[in-house]
């Protein structure tokens, strides 16, 4: 089928989520290492994190979570033309985790691959998926953030291995040439490499020949996370020429409710329409978006017709927003 003559938006048809069974606790985590359950939630406002067990990884997580999202959209499998995984963990070097969630999906046509932008991941697959269907080259596109950080965790290091936890969320978006007012209404991305030593994995096949453990700069990152989140949502409004208020619900990176109170501060937004779920499943770096959208979308909170802003920001550094119509 030619579709490339008409103009098309990208519209949500379907959302999912998939967590690993294991809950670690505050509490565990004080009686495993010199922390306290209320440095933790103090600092961070965290209270318990899931933890991937030997059988469950980024694709398994991916797949049961991509298998949800197709099942709410009301598509086939085979419906699906291109599959991105945003991960910084993927199961192997290669191939990409995409194509293994592919065929754990039995869908043998289309294109898979993974994207690479940490926390921002979701983000930056989103924009990808809306091009691309923008182009008319494709129909339906999953989009999937997966994440096991907790292999890549250096469980010795309290300032970090406490702040984060595995878990994946998907998101299909679907080609509509109809005269809506829903979909993605915009999206902006940036990067600047020159602070990769804040935030950053000390190991990988071209230099180590091992995964590594993420190191980094709390206190350098949290700075600068605020500085960036805050200028994406004005970036956003401004681009869309609409006010703060008119967005109806804010989903953001979920690392660290500090940062996003900070940020909710500097900008003048609502706190009651910023989706929170940092508590439960800690920063799911590319995985915290979608599980934050879905939680959101079991518990009635967004609805079709609502202005969502996505905002994120992780290692790179790499940041950018995602507005959409629900
Ligand atoms: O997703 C990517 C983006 N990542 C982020 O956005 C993370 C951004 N940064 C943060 O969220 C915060 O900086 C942290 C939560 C990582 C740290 O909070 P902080 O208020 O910046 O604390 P700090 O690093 O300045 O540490 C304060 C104290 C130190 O002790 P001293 O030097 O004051 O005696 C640390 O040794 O807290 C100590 N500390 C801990 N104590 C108990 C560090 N980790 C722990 C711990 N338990 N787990």
């Amino acid at each position: 089928m030619n579709i490339k003559n008409k103009t098309y938006k990208s519209i949500v048809s379907g959302i999912g989520a998939s967590l690993p069974q294991e809950v670690v606790t505050n509490k565990d985590l004080s009686m495993r290492m010199d922390t306290s359950e209320e440095w933790i939630e103090e600092r961070t406002g965290i209270k318990e994190r899931r933890i991937a067990s030997k059988g469950e990884t980024t694709s398994s997580l991916g797949t049961d979570a991509a298998q949800i999202a197709i099942d709410n959209s009301g598509l086939k499998n085979s419906d699906i033309d291109l599959i991105i995984l945003a991960t910084a963990t993927p199961d192997n070097t290669f191939p990409a985790s995409a194509t293994l969630i592919q065929s754990s999906l039995g869908i043998e046509r289309g294109y898979a691959y993974d994207m690479q932008a940490v926390c921002s991941g979701f983000v930056f697959a989103v924009e990808a998926a809306d091009n691309a269907i923008k182009a008319g080259n494709i129909k339906n596109a999953l989009v999937i953030g997966s994440e096991t950080f907790s292999r890549i965790l250096d469980w010795d290091d309290r300032a970090t291995c406490v702040l984060f936890g595995d878990g994946a969320g998907a998101m299909v978006l679907s080609a509509s040439s109809e005269d809506t007012n829903r979909g993605v209404l915009s999206n902006h991305l940036h990067s600047d490499g020159r602070y990769k030593d804040l935030l950053y994995v000390d190991g990988g096949p071209s230099t180590t020949n091992n995964v590594g453990y993420l190191r980094m700069d709390g206190k350098g990152v949290f700075k600068h996370a605020v500085q960036n989140l805050s200028s994406a949502i004005i970036e956003a409004i401004e681009y869309n020429n609409i006010a703060i208020e008119d967005i109806d619900w804010f989903v953001p990176h979920q690392a660290n409710i500090r940062i996003l109170e900070a940020v909710s501060k500097k900008v003048g937004l609502s706190r009651d329409k910023v989706i929170i779920t940092v508590d439960k499943h800690a920063n799911t770096s590319a995985a915290s978006i979608p599980l934050a959208l879905y939680d959101a979308v079991q518990k009635d909170k967004i609805k079709k017709g609502d202005l969502v802003l996505l905002e994120a920001m992780g290692g790179g550094f790499s940041w950018g927003s995602t507005l959409i119509r629900w």
